[in-house]
């Protein structure tokens, strides 16, 4: 292990959307959360609890009403920060190594080391045969491979995951939740994950984070238990659903929350779940 030194440090952040004074959304915070160099967090939390907002917020994509997101990278990177999110967001319009290429393109890098690195993440995620097709042509679980690849080709220091694997079936997500922990435990970059899932929060990360309903807020801030290398047979381990059950219980209670309030009419404002 790495000496660790703290990659995300998340103050008190608050994020009140406003269409219209009368229609406010409270939709994150406070949140204080910190995140050191190398370490993968994944946080969990009921549909509409700010979780989207806040990786946006952390990726300089949105501004918090409140509060503030401190970033530990280097000034001199071009690309520090990567983000995959659930629909793939690759160019329809680049071919399969267009896409993985667009990324270090404009990050200033020769020519023929672009080629190179795209060659290596072609492979990396089985896409060399694939090099020159068109997304549309391939299935979902190739194009969030794609996705993938894009993010990881340009050597973020933090990447911010969107319930990446949402969008597929059972055993794609497994998967590709394989092949991300693989390549995590290879190169360990700093992630911040959020998923639905918390079998994949568990597999996939050193410390889970659950989040109460909107405004999202952290109500429990686990260490995974389980040693590294991880390898998929960890999903069968009986410690491993008893881990789960525990932060289920936390978990349910957000979600029944949510379910309260979307029941008495009150999902009505600010329901729109993007995923
Ligand atoms: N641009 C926006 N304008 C108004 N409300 C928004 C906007 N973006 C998100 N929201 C609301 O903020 C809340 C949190 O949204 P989001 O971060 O997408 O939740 P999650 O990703 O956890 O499902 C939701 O109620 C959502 O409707
Ligand atoms: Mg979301």
């Amino acid at each position: 292990m790495r000496e660790h030194s703290c990659k995300i440090e998340a103050i008190e952040v608050e994020k009140v959307f406003s269409a219209d004074s009368e229609d406010e959304v409270h939709a994150l915070g406070p949140l204080d959360l910190q995140v050191q160099d190398g370490e993968f967090v994944c946080l969990v939390g009921p549909s509409g609890c700010g979780k989207s907002t806040f990786l946006r917020i952390v990726a300089g994509l949105l501004n918090p009403t409140t509060g503030r997101v401190d970033i530990g990278i280097n000034p001199e990177n071009p690309t520090p920060i990567s983000m995959v999110f659930q629909d793939y967001g690759i160019y329809p319009w680049k071919t399969v190594e267009g896409n993985i290429r667009f990324g270090l393109e404009i990050s200033g890098i020769s020519k023929s080391r672009t080629k190179e690195v795209a060659g290596h993440w072609l492979e990396r995620m089985d896409l060399t045969a694939f090099a020159g097709s068109y997304p549309d042509t391939l299935s979902g679980g190739m194009r969030q491979r794609v996705a993938i690849a894009r993010a990881l080709a340009v050597e973020p220091e933090i990447l911010l995951m969107d319930e990446p694997f949402a969008a597929l079936d059972a055993q794609l997500r497994q998967l590709l939740q394989d092949e991300l922990l693989t390549i995590w435990q290879k190169e360990q970059r700093t992630v911040l994950f959020v998923t639905h899932s918390l079998e994949e929060a568990i597999v996939l990360g050193d410390r889970v984070i659950v989040m109460s309903s909107r405004p999202g807020k952290i109500v429990l801030d686990q260490k995974v238990p389980f040693e590294r290398p991880r390898s998929p047979e960890l999903r069968a381990q009986s410690d491993f659903n008893e881990f789960k059950n525990e932060l289920w219980l936390c978990l349910k209670g957000e979600v029944e929350h949510y379910l309260e309030r979307i029941n008495s009419g009150e999902g009505k404002i600010g329901s729109n779940d993007e995923g």
